[in-house]
């Protein structure tokens, strides 16, 4: 017997479903009173030993904008820091390749990018350190002292914040691209060497208008990715 109602089930569904990644945020602001509310609930997650190793920097206002001019004046200029964390692999192969693929061409097929233009690419990939113009940006990191399988508490902890967001009629980006740059973060919002860096997140209102918001991003049929045993 589930202690809820068949149309609580399907709320939360729909919340979960009408999620998707958002690139281009209007200028509406998010208090922090919501901001805070968010990560109460975020922070609800499971953890290994209820460690909660999680710890989140919120940025907003002044304070984002002077995050993204330091993160935007090293990525102008070419420069690579060492990441704290592997993400994508160096060689890559299916499935894993068509699915990126298909999603990347998608994204610049909606921005009218053609195949080739690195130029435009190179700035589509830079409006990450903007946040993507969300009033709200968050970094989150793990102290180097846990082992990286707490890594998959953070992605507890995030999947929380989306969905807690969803239901504020908040949008979000996550975005490993802020990993790019860790030791511009450390130093900018004065972290220790023990922090590491995870990912930002963009929070925020979408911007309907906005081409690269239609994105619709499929999934793999539950027979790809599942295997049932005993039923
Ligand atoms: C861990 C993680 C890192 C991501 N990093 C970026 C990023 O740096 N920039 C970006 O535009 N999208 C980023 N995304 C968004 C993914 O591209 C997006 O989740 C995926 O294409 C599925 O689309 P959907 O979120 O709209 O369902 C990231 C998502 C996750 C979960």
């Amino acid at each position: 017997m589930s202690d809820f109602s068949p149309q609580t089930c399907a709320t939360v569904a729909k919340v979960i479903r009408s999620r998707h990644s958002v690139r281009r945020f209007l200028p509406a602001s998010v208090s922090r009173e919501i901001v805070r509310e968010l990560l109460e609930l975020a922070a609800r997650a499971p953890s290994g030993g209820n460690v909660q190793p999680w710890r989140v920097h919120v940025l907003a206002g002044e304070a984002r904008k002077a995050l993204s001019v330091a993160i935007l004046s090293e990525y102008e200029q070419g420069r690579q820091e060492c990441r704290d964390f592997d993400f994508y692999p160096d060689q890559w192969r299916e499935p894993w390749l068509s699915r990126r693929r298909k999603m990347g061409l998608g994204l610049y097929g909606l921005l009218k990018i053609a195949k080739g233009d690195k130029e435009r690419m190179r700035a589509q990939s830079g409006r990450n350190y903007l946040f993507f113009d969300a009033p709200v940006g968050m970094i989150l990191t793990l102290d180097e002292a846990l082992g990286r399988g707490m890594f998959l508490d953070c992605g507890v902890f995030i999947g929380n914040l989306l969905t807690a967001a969803r239901a504020h009629g908040l949008d979000t980006c996550v975005q490993d691209s802020f990993a790019d740059y860790p030791a511009t973060i450390r130093r900018h919002l004065k972290l220790g060497e023990n922090e590491r860096i995870v990912t930002g997140i963009a929070l925020g209102y979408a911007d309907p208008s906005a081409p690269e918001n239609q994105l619709v991003t499929e999934r793999e049929p539950i027979e790809r990715f599942a295997d049932f045993y005993g039923f």
